[in-house]
């Protein structure tokens, strides 16, 4: 299934944060969208999961933070039950198990609340409930940005084993270029609220044609120099 949304468009305070923009995958197709802080990612990933959503997609969202996802009131118990719920799953304790030995949150509390839990932890707990299901797209924004490296590669890579085979197509956002550059096929750039660029992502690191691309290419050679 291709998926397709037209007409991507946020106007807050008289400011057009996104301007009208469309979104397409092809089935099981891996897309990054980077880009500049501030330049409208997280809000295009909202737009475009509240708008297949609409439509009848199946999207599971790993929000930038966990504190989106999680309910400071409910323990984690609670949210994982509605997770289940909501995908119409009966309670698996051996899938839970699975994925939470592969994401290395066993030794989580379910009966706390999510402050009883580190900010890694949540966030790997959410990154659970989002691979519990077989969505259409799964929309993932800066979904290592509070783990430690050697935990952020480990998470890539059971995200790659848990996708590997399947339809679902992921939308990875990041800062990240050299994160994004070993994990997706095609690079979305975003810029002041715009795709500038969209192509291969081969293509656009050894080429890259608009300046935010150019920019974020830079930026790569940087973190490359050996001081
Ligand atoms: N509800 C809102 N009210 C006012 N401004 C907003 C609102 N939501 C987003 N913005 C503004 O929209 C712009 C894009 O924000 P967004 O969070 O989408 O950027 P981002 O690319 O995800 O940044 P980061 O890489 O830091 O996560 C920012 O300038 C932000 O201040
Ligand atoms: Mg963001």
């Amino acid at each position: 299934m291709t998926i397709i949304a037209t007409g991507l468009r946020y106007d807050c305070a008289g400011r057009t944060i996104l301007h009208p923009t469309t979104f397409k995958a092809t089935r099981g197709e891996r897309v990054g969208l980077v880009g500049a802080s501030g330049s409208g990612k997280s809000t295009l990933g909202h737009i475009l999961v509240d708008a297949l959503q609409a439509t009848g997609k199946r999207v599971a969202h790993v929000p930038q933070s966990p504190d989106e996802a999680l309910d400071p009131l409910r323990s984690m118990a609670f949210h994982w039950r509605e997770a289940e719920k909501a995908l119409g799953q009966p309670p698996n304790p051996l899938r839970q198990s699975a994925l939470f030995t592969a994401l290395r949150i066993t030794g989580g509390d379910l009966r706390k609340r999510p402050w009883g839990w580190s900010r890694g932890m949540q966030q790997r707990f959410v990154i659970a409930m989002a691979l519990l299901g077989t969505p259409d797209l799964l929309v993932m924004d800066e979904p290592t940005s509070a783990l430690d490296p050697v935990v952020a590669a480990q998470t890539m890579g059971l995200l790659d084993q848990t996708l590997d085979g399947t339809d679902t197509a992921l939308l990875l956002i990041t800062h990240d270029l050299g994160l994004a550059a070993s994990r997706v096929t095609r690079l979305m750039v975003m810029d002041q609220g715009r795709i500038v660029e969209d192509a291969p992502t081969s293509t656009l690191l050894s080429a890259p044609q608009s300046q935010a691309a150019r920019a974020l290419c830079a930026h790569r050679n940087w973190l490359a120099l050996p001081c």
